[in-house]
């Protein structure tokens, strides 16, 4: 059997047999394809990219048929229930689990970029927030402060070199959480106070977020637990809108931050990383478990949405959605029940076997369950997707890497198909009818 596929074009009789290599065709093959020998050639057609695979990847591996979800090989729920956030950082930069020594060296390495990139954020950070009025989105801020950081560190521009890429990589897992608290605290009105030291990763950020001037702070070690989870399961998920958005803009050889920044704002969308702030705000508006009839009627009308349900990928429940939920009954261990908890499992329930839902394969996914505990933990609606992006930043530089030391990849550059006006003459504005 030969790893070919071969194409007649009926147009012209001509066959073409076009290699087959890991199960996919390469589009430029298509090319050759034409009527006439002076014709551009034959492009494939793939809005929002249903079935266009953009790169190799050897970060995360999903199967959207089975539920499954690797970084790296590992599963997702031994990362979560084994692994740290810090840790699953370094092993989607470096493709290995870090070994102590180099556990202990990445940590004190994050604490230190951590401690010097806050002279940073001390002055210049905090000057730039101090312009938003209270009140203003922490995600809208978060993208504009990160994209900022790269004026006060114009060395990331050197992209091409693997010792600076390696430095920013480091240094952006480092000042996302900081950025993140700035942000969430000046929306509130709360100002800016120094974190306590020694509070590891994700301590130090619940410290930077909540501590108040003068006294002392020790996040709940269960929340503190539960929040290092969810950064870890939201690190990476392969080419996503807000990782596409990384990878094509860090494809002109724009740094790093700036990359960033770009994609922070594709996750700030409600189909992408705003959906657990939807998700909150459907439960909010559907109140109580006797009015979800009407709402899923609505939702099947067309009217909306049904927001945490669906995926591009998953076809079967969302193992990660799967994690959040067992973390939720820990957290509401601490917090006291999620008043909304009732009216999202019997959504849930409801969903799960109706007709509308099933046949379009409808799950919950991530968001489904995270926007409840974030809530619980005593986060604003509008901190959850700044939230998702400090530990969607690990995959962001990595997938960033493996861009740049990809030697297919060149500037991303999608085709298009003309529909407009042939071409035609201008006429001046007093002669048009
Ligand atoms: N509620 C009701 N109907 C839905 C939903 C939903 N949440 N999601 C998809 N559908 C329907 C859709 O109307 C369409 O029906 P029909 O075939 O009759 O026209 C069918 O299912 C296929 O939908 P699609 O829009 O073609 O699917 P997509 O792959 O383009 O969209 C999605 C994927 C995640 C954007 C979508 O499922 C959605 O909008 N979900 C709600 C928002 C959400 O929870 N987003 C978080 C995604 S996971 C985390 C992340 O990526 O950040």
């Amino acid at each position: 059997m030969s790893d070919t596929l071969t194409i007649t074009d009926n147009r012209t009789g001509k066959q073409y047999e076009i290699p087959i290599v890991d199960g996919t065709i390469r589009a430029i093959d298509l090319r050759q394809i034409k009527v006439d020998p002076e014709e551009f050639g034959m492009m494939s057609y793939d809005p929002a990219y249903l079935n266009t695979a953009s790169c190799r990847s050897r970060i995360t591996f999903i199967d959207g048929d089975r539920g499954i979800l690797r970084y790296r090989g590992y599963p997702i729920e031994q990362l979560a229930e084994q692994s740290t956030f810090l840790e699953t950082a370094w092993l989607l930069v470096n493709g290995e689990l870090p070994t102590a020594a180099e556990l202990d060296a990445w940590t004190a390495e994050i604490d230190r970029h951590a401690l010097n990139g806050r002279s940073a954020l001390d002055s210049h950070v905090q000057a730039l927030m101090g312009g938003f009025p209270k009140g203003s989105h922490p995600m809208g801020m978060f993208l504009a402060a990160v994209g900022a950081l790269s004026t006060f560190f114009p060395e990331a521009k050197q992209v091409l070199d693997a010792e600076t890429r390696r430095t920013q990589m480091a240094r952006l897992i480092a000042l996302a959480p900081g950025v993140a608290a700035y942000a969430c605290r000046r929306s509130t009105g709360r100002p800016y106070v120094a974190p306590d030291a020694g509070l590891g990763y994700t301590g130090t950020f619940l410290s930077m977020l909540y501590k108040e001037d003068g006294k002392a702070y020790a996040p709940h070690p269960a929340l503190e637990h539960a929040l290092d989870v969810l950064f870890v399961l939201h690190a990476d998920h392969e080419q996503n809108c807000s990782t596409s958005a990384m990878r094509s803009i860090g494809s002109s050889q724009a740094d790093p931050f700036a990359s960033l920044a770009g994609a922070a704002a594709a996750l700030y969308g409600p189909l992408h990383g705003g959906a657990n702030e939807a998700v909150l705000r459907m439960l909010r508006e559907i109140g109580s478990v006797d009015r979800i009839p009407a709402f899923i009627a609505r939702v099947k009308s067309g009217e909306g949405r049904l927001m945490g349900f669906g995926h591009r990928v998953y076809k079967s429940y969302d193992p990660r959605a799967k994690v959040i939920k067992k973390t939720a009954y820990e957290v509401f261990e601490v917090t006291g029940r999620n008043p909304l908890l009732d009216v999202a499992l019997e959504l849930e329930k409801i969903a799960l076997e109706d007709d509308y839902f099933v046949k379009r394969r409808l799950y919950p996914n991530v968001d489904f369950y995270s926007g409840l505990i974030y809530e619980a933990m005593g986060f604003d609606a509008g901190m959850f997707p700044v939230l998702f992006a400090i530990g969607r930043t690990a995959g962001w530089v990595a997938q960033w890497q493996e861009m740049l030391e990809d030697k297919e990849q060149k500037i991303t550059r999608p085709r298009q198909l003309y529909m407009g006006e042939n071409t035609r003459d201008y006429v001046a504005a007093d002669a048009r009818g």
